[in-house]
């Protein structure tokens, strides 16, 4: 059996190069995206990494779980709420209802995880951390620069305080990865759960793209956009990842390319 933190690296790479094409971090590069914009993102993290951090907690005796269980170190429930009230103010509990139907399908395929295989909560776990400690730095970095935060105000969520070098820390996490003592079946079902989770993702920035309309993509963006083989997207719609997700996968991707519009 290949290394756990191989086949997820390997396993994700489409989708994590869709999640980068999404139009919500083209805008948010562009500094393009509101702090009221940001605020309500923020509602749906705060969604996310509740269910996952119970779920964690509730497993956490869980031998696989465990090895991969770093309450300390990552979890972002508080560290969001700190942001949650420096963007939309202290009321802001109010905005966590109504659940909207991508965070809801998130909390849920967590849920479902959690009682029937909690190996699976690995993958959510790896899919939401390792990228908060990679590409969320990067995103950190735009916050504060289009935004003019105070210092170190607003970016609580990307701030990991326990965790003196972020490098170091993931090659520990992949270390702990591939000491994940499960069957082949397992293995392939946690990196697929890895895959459904980034398109979960996807499908938590689509519900902002409406918010987004009207903001031009530059040139070089459109022609980036018109490059994405689209026929990379028609041969997965017979092989594994259509065996995930197939219509939100191909949705996403012809909504992307401009194949398709987001209604
Ligand atoms: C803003 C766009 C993004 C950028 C620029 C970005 C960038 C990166 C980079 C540079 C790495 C490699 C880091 C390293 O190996 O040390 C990485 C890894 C990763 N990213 Fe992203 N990312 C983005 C979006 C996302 C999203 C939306 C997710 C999931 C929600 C995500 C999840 C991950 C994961 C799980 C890894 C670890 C891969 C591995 O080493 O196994 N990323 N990202």
């Amino acid at each position: 059996m290949a290394l756990l933190s191989v086949d997820l690296k390997e396993g994700t790479k489409t989708v994590h190069a869709e999640a980068e094409r999404s139009k919500f971090v083209k805008y948010f590069f562009k500094g393009e995206i509101t702090p009221a914009t940001y605020g309500r993102f923020l509602i749906s993290l705060y969604q996310v990494y509740s269910a996952l951090e119970k779920a964690l907690e509730e497993n956490k005796d869980n031998a696989n779980v465990q090895l991969l269980y770093f309450p300390k170190e990552l979890a972002r429930k508080e560290a969001l709420e700190e942001d949650l009230e420096f963007f939309n103010g202290p009321e802001w509990r109010e905005m966590l209802t109504p659940v909207s139907p991508a965070q809801q399908a998130y909390i849920d395929a967590i849920e479902r995880c959690s009682k029937t295989k909690p190996e699976l909560l690995i993958a959510h776990s790896y899919v939401r951390y390792l990228g908060d400690l990679s590409g969320g730095q990067i995103l950190a970095k735009k916050l504060q620069k289009y935004n003019d935060l105070p210092e170190g105000k607003g970016v609580a969520f990307y701030s990991f305080d326990q965790i003196e070098n972020a490098t170091a820390f993931k090659d520990m996490y992949r270390i702990r990865l591939n000491q994940v003592e499960v069957d082949e079946e397992t293995h392939q079902a946690i990196v697929q759960e890895s895959c459904q989770a980034f398109i979960r993702n996807i499908d938590i920035f689509q519900e902002f793209d409406h918010e987004l309309e009207g903001l031009p993509l530059t040139k070089k963006e459109q022609e980036a956009l018109a490059a994405v083989p689209i026929e990379t997207a028609a041969a997965e719609s017979t092989g594994f990842l259509a065996s995930l997700a197939p219509s939100n996968l191909i949705n996403s991707l012809a909504v992307a390319v401009g194949l398709k519009s987001n209604a």
